[in-house]
């Protein structure tokens, strides 16, 4: 499935670092650039390639520099991205919705101190190229945003703020995402990662319940982190901000989808629709860094599933993480 992505490393003048590089969309980051021939560097709170291992062998994650450090230490971040090089920065380090509520203080520091750390580091190493994650949760923070509001959707409004200002008074300049719900091989945490966890489920031979119902978008893994890559493979000034969906559709098109290709799972849905604004269209990021590549959902669902088959089989998932 990663035919879907083009990347290309001639786009690239130097190494790629990537923040939050153990994540679900950082593995799919370092995989995509991993595969191109981008020199790539990854950054995470710990080496733990738990996750970019179910998508990259053991030769092509050899090829990967790692560094352990924390997002929220200046220091950290200022000394890695002088040290590699960087000319590019793909920022996804972040902690998601549960985990900010659960520590707010925690939140604030890893996702906004942390964001504020990778500016002043592109600033001092002088990184042109810079794209980070904001979230559809960012709409919670706008008035008449459509948006339930949590503090990691407000933490993830003001990185954007702060992108804003960085551009205009430093001339560092970014291109943030919002993606929706992302899906795919290796999301394994977060609110919004049940649809997958249904996959795995099935996969399993689990019965599962997802629990939250109606439209969400379907947002593969591969897809989102492609953008990210597209973002940087070329100057740009400003700081747009852009929605990225994927595909909207509901959870319950997503099941049926997904017993056609596994007629015995015994998926259930309950609960509420999520309450983020999943529908806003893709076209703008498309018409402002070119084709990123888009998966069907259909396709989508059956590579997670069969991907997700294989892992098992060979012991590389842990079904009992499924929950
Ligand atoms: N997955 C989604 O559906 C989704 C939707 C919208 C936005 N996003 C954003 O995209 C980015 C990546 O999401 P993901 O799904 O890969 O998340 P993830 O939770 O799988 O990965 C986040 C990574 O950040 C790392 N991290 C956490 N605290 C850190 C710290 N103090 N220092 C260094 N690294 C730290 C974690 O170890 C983890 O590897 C995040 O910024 C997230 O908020 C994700």
């Amino acid at each position: 499935m990663f035919d879907y992505f083009p990347v290309s490393a001639d786009e690239f003048d130097g190494p790629v670092l990537v923040t939050g590089a153990g994540g679900c969309i950082g593995s799919w980051t370092l995989a995509l650039l991993e595969r191109a021939g981008v020199t790539v560097h990854a950054f995470d709170l710990q080496i733990d390639q738990r996750r970019p291992s179910l998508l990259m062998n053991e030769s092509a994650l050899k090829r990967v520099t790692w560094h352990a450090g924390d997002i929220a230490d200046t220091k950290a971040v200022k000394d890695v991205v002088a040290k590699t090089g960087a000319r590019a920065i793909i920022h996804l380090a972040a902690l998601q919705v549960p985990f900010c509520r659960a520590d707010p203080v925690a939140g604030a520091l890893v996702n906004v101190v942390g964001t504020v750390n990778v500016f002043e580091a592109a600033k001092a190493s002088k990184v042109e190229r810079i794209t980070y994650a904001s979230s559809v949760a960012a709409y919670g923070a706008l008035d008449n945003g459509g948006a339930m509001s949590t503090l990691y959707g407000a933490y993830k409004y003001c990185n954007e703020q702060t992108a804003k200002v960085y551009s205009e008074e430093d001339g560092i300049h970014s291109v943030g995402i919002r993606p929706g719900v992302v899906y795919g091989v290796a999301r394994d945490q977060g609110m919004t990662s049940k649809t997958t966890v249904a996959i795995l489920a099935a996969a399993a031979g689990q019965a599962y319940t997802i629990p939250f119902s109606g439209d969400v978008s379907w947002l593969f893994a591969g897809e989102v982190a492609s953008a990210f890559i597209r973002s940087v493979a070329k100057l740009r000034t400003g700081a747009p901000v852009f929605d990225l969906n994927g595909k909207l559709a509901s959870v319950e098109e997503g099941m049926k989808m997904l017993k056609a290709l596994a007629p015995e799972a015994n998926i259930s849905i309950s609960g509420k629709p999520l309450a983020f604004p999943m529908g806003h269209s893709d076209e703008p990021l498309k018409a402002y860094i070119g084709d990123y590549g888009q998966i069907p959902l259909q396709a989508g669902i059956q590579s997670t599933f069969e991907s997700f088959s294989q892992l098992l089989k060979d012991k590389r998932i842990d079904p009992k993480q499924i929950q």
